[in-house]
């Protein structure tokens, strides 16, 4: 059951596509509501015992209780666990009480979650502007169906072509067409299975979107088709933001068209990002999103196929007008250099990047309607990503496209995944990415996945394994590091085997990962799920941090701190413990209650629950050469079953339920 409440006359985001009576906000419940100068206030008392989910890509355990949150997309590389935003927003929260209840609070400006923050027992949300409310139940009370409940009205997620399902390598630092082909040599060399390199933004001229420097990269339609040919696929990155630049075609073409966000005198607001000073593409007005889309063409005709979507919170390294302003500050400063100088010197300086005040400066023509940023900026990566999947589509219609996202909001997860942005090599992280999985599925993102072996700071061969050893399982799979930071493809370290090993696991895995993913996305499901959404009355299951439930059939249990030789792990009933080793894949049954599982640097282990069985296929060096139809099963059964598998082409953009296929699977 949904209950849709107004406040104010908010904008439409179109997060939500199906149409629901709009109900009083003086009915509203269990909320109580209060409007003051802020803005709008919901507050509501928490028991003890109430475990509140939810937010998608935010820090913190998969409980959010216990801190303040902010939605606001952020562009902070530093990721701690004293910050409030990162650089997508999902204003939806899943109470789970003795009444369970979801809540969706459609406003894309700032909204502030205090989950008992300032008093342990209340939970505050706020939001400084007008926006609609959905308060999401069900009948049956069950966790599940009110997530199903509102993954319906926002309607079905993305999903990728099946190649997106293979393993990915980047770094930014691949300068040229030689640096790339030096990593599918390296991967091939080690005979480790690889479907795509990204491009990072070295590719470009300048940091001009929709170039190429030819100097680097000279024969480029026949490099394209070269990795291709050795199942590789380049995916180049797509930023934001626009160079100024009186010669550069996209630019001007943009002018033209007023394309772009404008100050308060309507003229192209200028902001500092990677092409030094640029223009914002206006993607929350139709045309202009379109044409901006147009611009995929470019890299479409060299037969490109996938991209990534970045610095679209939108980032911003200054403003003109506050650079302007404040380095004729600095230059009033006393000559004399002292520590008070120094301060207001710093400060200067410091405010600069990414200064939230700086998205009141600009605006949007919203149909017509002149739109400050700050009250819709966290739609900005949204229709971004929105118009580029509409314009792939309406290009070349009879596939399907690989496309996700730095920054979001709900709505997002119909036209493209996310990557969780600029995670560091710390183990903490490993962990983080671990709890935002099921967090991102009840907010409709489903392909999902962090940067593999941490994009900042120095990685470690352990983390590296270790991190892949979870990535198995991580729709979205792509080891991506900084530049300046220790070399992190798998085939720069020693433990050649063992990297291999846990490489292999995935395409072995893949045939369920898929079919479980594209039922997910079919059947609005989760594709990972906390311990308690399957065992609801296991007091213990609520409070697993550290294990989630995988489809309709494992449970994930990874090692997540250094010099680790295994883990506790939690068995809510008893399961098959399945181990991928070099020797071949070997099963325990294991009876419910804590368990010291020992797990090696180069294995994986999942739990099997009982009644299920596991597909596994053979191993391959594609996503596409996987097999589907030359299966083994792990079974945990006692009587006949079937498993259902989703057999397309992996392209096919026609209804995937036309693809689902019952394997029978006897005991
Ligand atoms: C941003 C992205 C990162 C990328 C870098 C350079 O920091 O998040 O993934 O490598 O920009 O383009």
């Amino acid at each position: 059951m949904i209950k849709k409440y107004r406040f104010g006359t908010p904008i439409d985001t179109g997060a939500v596509l199906t149409e629901i009576e709009v109900f009083n906000i003086t009915e509203l419940s269990p909320f109580t509501f209060k409007k003051d100068s802020q803005g709008y206030e919901f507050n509501l008392q928490l028991k003890k015992l109430d475990v509140v989910y939810g937010l998608g890509e935010q820090v913190r355990g998969i409980n959010k209780r216990g801190w303040i949150y902010k939605s606001y997309n952020e562009d902070d590389c530093i990721i701690t666990e004293s910050r409030t935003s990162l650089y997508g927003s999902h204003n939806f929260i899943l109470v789970n009480a003795i009444n369970n209840f979801g809540a969706f609070f459609d406003f894309p400006g700032k909204v502030t979650f205090d989950i008992g923050y300032t008093d342990s027992r209340y939970m505050k949300i706020t939001c400084c502007g007008d926006g609609y409310l959905y308060i999401i139940t069900s009948d049956d009370n069950d966790l599940n169906t009110i997530v199903k409940n509102f993954r319906e009205i926002i309607g079905q997620s993305y999903i990728p072509p099946k190649w997106a399902f293979g393993i990915g390598q980047s770094r930014w630092g691949y300068k040229s067409q030689e640096d790339i082909t030096e990593v599918i040599e390296g991967y091939k060399q080690a005979g480790f299975p690889l479907d795509m390199v990204y491009m990072d933004i070295d590719y470009m001229q300048d940091y001009e979107d929709f170039t190429l420097n030819e100097e680097r990269y000279p024969d480029f339609s026949n490099f394209v088709k070269k990795a291709k040919k050795e199942g590789v696929r380049l995916i180049p990155i797509v930023d934001a933001a626009i160079k100024v630049k009186d010669d550069y075609f996209v630019y001007r073409e943009g002018l033209e068209r007023s394309a772009y966000c404008t100050d308060e005198e309507g003229n192209p607001f200028v902001v500092g990002v990677w092409p030094g000073d640029s223009v914002l593409p206006d993607v929350l007005n139709e045309e202009s999103g379109k044409w901006f889309a147009e611009n995929y063409k470019f890299y479409l005709d060299y037969g490109i196929e996938g991209f990534w979507n970045d610095m679209n919170e939108p980032a911003l390294f200054y403003s003109k007008k506050r650079l302007q302003a404040n380095v004729a500050k600095l230059k009033r400063l006393k000559s004399e250099l002292n520590i008070d100088e120094f301060e207001k010197m710093r400060h200067l300086i410091y405010a600069l990047q990414n200064n939230v005040a700086d998205y009141k400066d600009f605006y949007h023509n919203i149909n017509g309607q002149k739109v400050r940023h700050d009250l819709v900026h966290n739609l900005y990566g949204y229709k971004l990503t929105k118009c580029s999947a509409e314009y792939l589509k309406k290009y070349q219609p009879e596939k399907r496209h690989l496309l996700f996202s730095r920054s979001s909001y709900i709505g997002m997860h119909r036209y493209g995944g996310i990557w969780t942005g600029d995670n560091a090599s710390w183990w903490s992280h490993l962990l983080l990415a671990f709890q935002m999985l099921p967090s991102l599925n009840m907010c409709g993102f489903l392909y999902v996945g962090a940067d593999v072996g941490g994009f900042g700071q120095n990685t470690t061969q352990d983390l590296l394994l270790r991190w892949m050893a979870l990535a198995v399982f991580s729709p979205l799979y792509r080891n991506h590091a900084t530049q300046g930071t220790r070399n992190q493809e798998p085939y720069r370290f020693k433990a050649e085997e063992k990297f291999l090993q846990l490489m292999k696991t995935r395409y072995m895995l893949l045939p369920f990962i898929y079919s479980e993913y594209v039922k997910c996305a079919l059947n609005n499901d989760m594709l990972f799920k906390p311990l308690a959404f399957v065992y609801p009355d296991d007091v213990r299951a609520r409070t697993v941090e550290d294990q989630l439930m995988m489809g309709d059939a494992i449970m994930l249990a990874p090692v997540y701190t250094q010099n680790a030789v295994g883990r506790y792990v939690y068995l809510p009933e008893d399961m098959l413990e399945v181990r991928f080793t070099y020797a071949g894949i070997k099963t325990k049954q294991r009876k419910n209650g804590n368990h010291f599982i020992n797990i090696a640097l180069d294995q994986v282990c999942v739990f099997l629950k009982k009644g299920k069985v596991l597909p596994i296929a053979k191993p391959a060096m594609h996503a596409e050469d996987v097999d589907f139809n030359n299966l083994t099963f792990i079974k945990n059964i006692d009587k006949e079953t079937t498993y259902t598998l989703c057999m397309d082409d992996g392209e096919t953009t026609e209804d995937l339920r036309n693809y689902l296929v019952d394997v029978k699977v006897m005991p």
